[in-house]
């Protein structure tokens, strides 16, 4: 792509980002607002992180995403946290306020609540909800879960400690109760199981059983393609709606291209095109 006045220069840093869907998506965002972008998935490790934001800044990038296992780093980095990065020690989103000052964001929160209730029409409110995992991406979906009042909010963990040290310092925003995953029937039924583990990832499933699920719950994957596999197969065969996480995946896409360039894509082409290609 030619360099030009208008064009943004975006990026993404991560390990492995070689299979990332993000630069095909911030395209169809590009070319549905008629906007010059360039977004590159670069390779990069947590001691390469500030060489690479700093050229990246340097050049006139307007900002980049940040995904595993960088998220933490980048929020060591930014001169300044939104409240939500600032809770969840994780930062998905840097936009370039100048060369050194960095706004840190994130956005997967945001992603999976418009995902849940504006294109699967899910309500949170006075729902019960699990959440399975208390690693980075439990972190990053939490401020934004507790906002809409849910009944109950069980956060389980394989390590029960790691959901318990998350739970507190979550508990100036609202009530969360951490759990072992293994004793998740203790607090059953939820109307809504959210797998944030990365048990997918090595194809094999966090500990479930058909009786954690209230009649007419969903169950919804933050990971998508391959690793959600074994969840939707082991859903299916236990008559539980199974959603996976490729329509957060856009939504998140969406608010961070929205804080980069002001302008909101249509998600729904975008989630249409993407879906047919997964499948
Ligand atoms: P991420 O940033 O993707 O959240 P992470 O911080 O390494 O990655 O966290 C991975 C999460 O998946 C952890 O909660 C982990 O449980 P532990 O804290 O006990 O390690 C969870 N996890 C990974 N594989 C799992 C499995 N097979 N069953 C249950 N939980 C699993």
């Amino acid at each position: 792509m030619a360099a030009g006045p208008h064009l943004i220069r975006l990026a993404l840093f991560g390990s492995p980002v070689s299979r990332s869907l993000s630069p095909r998506i911030h395209s169809l965002f590009a070319a549905q607002t008629g906007l010059q972008v360039d977004y590159r998935a670069i390779e990069c490790s947590t001691s390469g992180l500030q060489t690479k934001l700093r050229d990246l800044a340097d050049t006139g990038g307007r900002g980049c995403n940040i995904t595993v296992p960088l998220k933490f780093r980048a929020s060591q980095l930014a001169t300044r946290l939104s409240a939500r990065a600032r809770q969840a020690a994780a930062v998905n989103t840097l936009c370039f306020e100048s060369q050194t000052e960095w706004f840190g964001d994130n956005t997967d929160g945001t992603g999976l609540i418009r995902d849940l209730r504006e294109n699967l029409g899910l309500e949170l409110a006075g729902r019960r909800i699990a959440i399975l995992g208390a690693g980075g991406a439990a972190a990053g979906i939490l401020f934004d879960l507790l906002q809409p009042a849910p009944a109950q909010l069980v956060l389980a963990n394989r390590t029960p400690q790691r959901a318990t040290e998350l739970a507190q310092r979550f508990a100036v925003i609202g009530q969360v109760q951490a759990a072992d995953i293994r004793n998740l029937q203790d607090f059953a039924p939820f109307d809504l199981i959210i797998n944030a583990t990365s048990a997918g990832h090595q194809q094999s499933l966090p500990p479930l059983s058909p009786g954690l699920f209230a009649p007419q719950a969903h169950c919804y994957d933050l990971n998508y393609g391959t690793a959600h596999h074994a969840l939707a197969d082991w859903c299916q065969e236990h008559g539980v709606r199974c959603h996976g996480g490729l329509g957060m995946l856009i939504e998140q896409a969406a608010e961070s291209f929205r804080l980069w360039t002001g302008r909101q894509p249509d998600t729904s082409l975008v989630i249409e095109e993407l879906t047919g290609a997964l499948n």
